[in-house]
């Protein structure tokens, strides 16, 4: 059997012994893997080893801790880090001619060695921003860039993926770009604060310009301090709009890169690895320069602005140490415990989300929660997760990171349990965790579909019958329904029927005179690395968020929207911060999938402070 499969005897080289050995344990599950595979995709061998990768990724989290001894004994490299799993204002009010980088920043304090201050090196040189400064003159009422869920948004979805062809400008294939405004050469240079927008074309290979849309851009604006991801709007014709904006106390230097991931609605595919197009068609340094530019005042998020669907942040840095290292026990600890956020770009500790400087803020920004914060919300609630495995990391990382509980190494991926404050006996929380990846917690890929077993939605039921029931639900959905689903409109289906399943639980409860949940639905994170061409790739699993988001605020259900889509986005292209599906597996000193020491989960820890803030919000 392993003969007959390894037939490119490279990937048993790159998989290395770990592989070899788990190849044994699992040859019986690969082995019906690649039948329904090859039966239901005809597919290559290339396939049926991407096919094995990826399942391989959730088989080994059900591997036990031997795993780890193996592993270590073996000196080996870490290919799935974690295998605990069981059974299992006024923005700136900075004075508008001071050119100093950053000037807000740079007054922080040393609270270790090593702990260098923030410093921007990459910004501007000073003389040409003050000429600019001078010679423009720039409004002063300035809108922060935004996006919104599209009406019908599976319908129109469809609409434009099934548009007939039949013109060459139609039927013709995406190789390049252009980008009237951006291409040249030039160093480019534009006003910070402002929304600037650029039309861009789709080429063929003859350098014709198409005529239908559908393509996937990666973009990502970057510089030292700052990363997001630029929005792209989709006219449908082959043409496209690119909008860059960057926050005036970040003014400096910056890289857009933009990648063409895939063509033509190619990524929605049941198969998408075949057509996997991944270029980077663009890396363009621009330059943002200060300005009088005023954007309107971030504050810390309220319970209405949850009810935003689509958000358009970014991460931005507010202290650095070059010197961190990963401790023994996988934390990057370089920051002061205390170290304290940057209004308005958040509140509380920085330190405390060991990102090393970073945070996420998007139309509001978020409170870091102290253990003592944190339990004071949640002190007497009952916290029902239904989702994949990230749902079982962020949890961890919640009771580990926020809520001073760092014993407990694992949740399963099914499971009801009352935690309390060790502090304070008299503060407990239920939270109960329900993995929807398969009605069955061993297996996978079914995702939505888990709810066709008549058992596994009684199990759901249970928890929503009794005299108490949950006061929030937490959503999420997406990975293994990438797997599963053939198409869009199968998996729309699948995700109207669960949007009519959990209004019949609600409308049960609302009869029974008792206070109905809160709906937060948390999209899934955007695959990382080697995962973006795969069958959960970011192209898909955007287009899925928005189809089981669109379906549950039809049926009235959504009291909120967590985008984790847009936080996972700016660290998605490689494997540093996920293992390609989870941003928060367990801190660990060992190799990763990149080959490096350690892993960063700030994302995730990150995500476990805004699911409190919306949880928490008035
Ligand atoms: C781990 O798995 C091995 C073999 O599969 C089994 O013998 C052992 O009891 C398991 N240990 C735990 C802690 O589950
Ligand atoms: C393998 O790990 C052992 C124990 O952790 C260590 O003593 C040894 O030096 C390592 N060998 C290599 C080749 O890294
Ligand atoms: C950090 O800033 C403080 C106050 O501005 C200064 O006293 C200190 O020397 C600086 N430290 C470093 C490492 O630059
Ligand atoms: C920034 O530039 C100054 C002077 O050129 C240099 O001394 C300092 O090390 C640089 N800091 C960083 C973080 O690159
Ligand atoms: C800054 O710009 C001025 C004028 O363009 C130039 O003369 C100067 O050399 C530049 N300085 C640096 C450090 O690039
Ligand atoms: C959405 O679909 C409904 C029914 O198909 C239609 O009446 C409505 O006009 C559509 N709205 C938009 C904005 O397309
Ligand atoms: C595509 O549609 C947009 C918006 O309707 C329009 O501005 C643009 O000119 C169109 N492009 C082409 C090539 O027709
Ligand atoms: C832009 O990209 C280049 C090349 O990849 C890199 O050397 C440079 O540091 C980047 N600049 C910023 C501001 O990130
Ligand atoms: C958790 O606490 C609640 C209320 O105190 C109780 O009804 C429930 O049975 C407890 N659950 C578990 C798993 O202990
Ligand atoms: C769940 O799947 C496992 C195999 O992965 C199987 O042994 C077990 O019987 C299944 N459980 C149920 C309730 O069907």
């Amino acid at each position: 059997m392993p003969e007959k499969v390894a037939v490119s005897p490279k990937q048993w080289l790159v998989a290395g012994p770990m592989h070899q050995w788990r190849f044994g344990v699992l040859t019986a599950l690969v082995f019906v893997g690649m039948v329904v595979v090859w039966s239901v995709d005809g597919c290559t061998i290339k396939n049926f080893i991407q096919a094995w990768r990826l399942r391989e990724d959730y088989i080994s989290f059900k591997l036990n801790a031997t795993v780890d001894l193996i592993q270590i004994n073996q000196n080996l490299t870490l290919n799935t880090p974690n295998v605990h799993v069981s059974a299992t204002q006024k923005l700136n009010q900075n004075d508008p001619n001071s050119f100093s980088p950053l000037p807000s920043l740079s007054q922080t304090q040393n609270y270790q060695t090593g702990t260098t201050n923030f410093s921007s090196n990459s910004s501007a040189n000073l003389s040409q921003l003050q000429k600019r400064q001078s010679g423009n003159q720039i409004s002063e009422n300035l809108r922060w860039v935004s996006v919104e869920l599209e009406p019908n948004l599976t319908s129109n979805l469809l609409a434009r993926w099934l548009t007939p062809g039949g013109e060459p400008c139609k039927d013709s294939r995406t190789v390049e770009i252009a980008i009237r405004d951006l291409d040249g050469g030039k160093m480019v240079e534009l006003s910070a604060g402002e929304i600037h927008e650029f039309y861009f074309q789709a080429l063929d290979e003859s350098g014709k310009p198409r005529c239908l849309g559908g393509d996937y851009f990666e973009t990502d604006l970057s510089g030292g301090s700052w990363k997001s991801r630029p929005v792209v709007k989709d006219f449908g014709n082959g043409t496209y709009l690119l909008s860059l904006q960057v926050h005036p106390d970040f003014s400096g230097d910056y890289n857009l890169t933009v990648i063409l991931l895939f063509r033509h609605f190619e990524g929605l595919k049941f198969s998408p690895p075949r057509f996997v197009y991944d270029r980077e068609l663009r890396h363009i340094p621009i330059r943002f320069f200060r300005s009088k530019a005023k954007l309107p005042g971030l504050q810390i998020c309220r319970k209405s602005d949850f009810t935003r669907d689509i958000w358009s942040g970014r991460w931005t840095r507010h202290g650095k140490n070059d010197d961190c290292r990963i401790s023994q026990d996988g934390r990057y600890r370089c920051l002061a415990p205390d170290f304290p956020c940057q209004k308005p770009w958040c509140s509380g500790s920085l330190g405390s989300i060991e990102s090393n400087g970073w945070v996420y803020s998007s139309h509001c920004s978020f409170r870091m929660f102290s253990a003592n914060s944190a339990w004071k919300c949640l002190k007497n609630r009952w916290i029902f997760f239904w989702g994949d495995s990230n749902h079982v990391d962020t949890i961890r990382n919640m009771l580990n990171f926020v809520l001073n509980l760092p014993d407990i190494h694992s949740v399963p991926r099914r499971f009801d349990m009352n935690f309390s404050n060790p502090k304070d006996p008299s503060q407990s929380v239920r939270i109960t965790s329900i993995f929807n990846g398969h009605w069955n917690e061993t297996q996978n890929y079914q995702g939505l579909d888990s709810l066709t077993d008549e058992g596994f939605r009684n199990l759901l039921k249970k928890y929503f019958s009794e005299d108490t029931v949950p006061d929030s639900i937490i959503v999420n959905s997406g990975l293994h329904d990438g797997v599963h689903f053939h198409s869009i409109r199968a998996f729309s289906r699948a995700a109207e029927y669960a949007a009519s399943f959990w209004e019949e639980v609600m409308e049960s409860i609302k009869h029974r005179g008792l206070r109905v949940p809160q709906i937060f639905y948390r999209s899934t994170v955007a695959t990382g690395g080697y995962a973006r061409s795969l069958a959960f790739n970011p192209n898909k699993m955007e287009a899925f968020n928005g189809v089981f988001l669109d379906k549950l605020k039809q049926a009235g259900l959504v009291s909120g929207v967590i985008d984790n889509f847009d936080m996972t986005f700016p660290w998605h292209f490689d494997n540093r911060c996920n293992d390609g599906v989870h941003y928060g597996r367990a801190p660990l000193k060992m190799k990763w999938r990149d080959g490096e020491i350690g892993h960063q989960y700030f994302v995730d820890v990150m995500l476990a402070h805004v699911l409190l803030n919306a949880l928490c919000a008035q």
